[in-house]
């Protein structure tokens, strides 16, 4: 298997989209040409692209796709009519792609950024779709920088003591969650960069294994020290004194400051308040709802339950027995000491203050 230096999970390549498949990581890495609409739908439902960011990433170049498609109707008799009829049919591109997942903003986000570009471009039908390319291409740029001064602020606000930390993250918040450098593993990078971090804790992350399999795909490609434990370790390794800090991403933060990530993100967070351990949520302002007042507006995608009962093809539980497989969780604003956006760190309290700046 070739592996690449720097990870990049969704790239423009010449004509169409390279995903890195990420149902196959670790035991292989592979890459996935995407050139049509209904292939990055499905691409995002299966997860081959997934993490917040990168979903979002995906979305825009998913809503070029489809307007690449649009072909005019010969019936219409002027350019404003041929305009019209590619706007209604790009919106039906829009809800094919909101369909994929239903907790990550940033897929919305970045379709709705989509929309906006085209409706405001005066021109052409073909303009509009070179414009299309243009936006999904600066969404795809922005959100590399973006993760790089996430990384740097959360370095800054990151405990001084000790001397090297030893970091707890949950799921995978990294590259492969956006579109390079990641947001939680962002810090890690350049904590590490800087020379003050001991070694990353990884939580496996059940079901589906980000942490195992993505998280720690991640840290061995970069030498970065990582240990791997089962979900409900965390909080003995926190008894022990073996954590010094958490930090974990984000898939959909209310105006108060409430952030959904990957299933039981909320109980690291418990674990955390009851060892007087920072908690912290880093992720980049494309994915804070500010519609929503609290986190209990945030919808929570329900997974397919083999999921639960099922590793690789091997059945785990009883037949007879029900599942239940919410694929996200809320932590309440009350537990995150901060969170570490692209314009720096905020009490959640705070976060409001960013409204204005957010990009829409
Ligand atoms: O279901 P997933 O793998 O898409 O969930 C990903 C997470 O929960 C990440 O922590 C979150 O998207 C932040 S990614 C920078």
């Amino acid at each position: 298997m070739s592996l690449p230096n720097q990870v990049y999970p969704v790239i423009w390549y010449q004509d169409h989209v390279r995903l890195i498949d990420q149902t196959r990581l670790p035991l292989e890495y592979s890459v996935v040409e995407i050139s049509r609409c209904d292939d990055m739908a499905l691409a995002i439902r299966t997860m081959i692209v997934r993490g917040a960011p990168a979903i979002g990433v995906a979305a825009a170049y998913g809503m070029y796709l489809g307007a690449r498609e649009i072909h005019p109707n010969p019936a219409l008799k002027d350019s404003t009519a041929e305009r019209n009829d590619f706007l209604n049919r790009l919106e039906a591109v829009a809800q094919k792609l909101r369909a994929t997942r239903p907790t990550a903003v940033n897929l919305f986000w970045a379709i709705d950024r989509m929309l906006k570009a085209a409706r405001q471009t005066i021109g052409t039908v073909d303009h509009l779709k070179q414009v299309l390319l243009e936006t999904a291409q600066r969404i795809n740029a922005e959100d590399i920088e973006t993760c790089q001064a996430i990384g740097d602020y959360g370095a800054q606000a990151l405990p001084s003591s000790p001397d090297k930390l030893r970091l707890l993250t949950h799921c995978n918040a990294g590259a492969l969650a956006t579109a390079g450098y990641g947001t939680a593993l962002g810090v890690v990078r350049s904590v590490w960069r800087d020379g003050r971090l001991e070694r990353v804790y990884a939580d496996e992350t059940r079901p589906r294994l980000q942490g195992a399999k993505l998280t720690a795909w991640e840290c061995v490609q970069e030498g970065i020290p990582v240990t791997v434990i089962t979900d409900n370790m965390a909080a003995h390794c926190m008894k022990l004194g073996m954590i010094d800090v958490v930090v974990v991403g984000a898939d959909r933060i209310a105006a108060n400051g409430d952030a959904a990530n990957k299933i039981g993100t909320y109980s690291v967070a418990i674990a955390a308040q009851a060892h007087n351990l920072p908690f912290y949520v880093a992720a980049p302002l494309s994915t804070v709802d500010f519609s929503l007042s609290d986190g209990s507006q945030i919808p929570i995608e329900e997974r397919d339950p083999v999921e639960v009962y099922q590793v690789g093809e091997t059945r785990l539980c009883p037949p007879g027995v029900e599942f239940y497989n919410p694929a996200f969780d809320v932590t309440p604003a009350s537990l995150i000491t901060g969170i570490i956006t692209e314009l720096g760190v905020v009490k959640p309290a705070d976060l409001i203050q960013f409204r204005e700046k957010q990009v829409v």
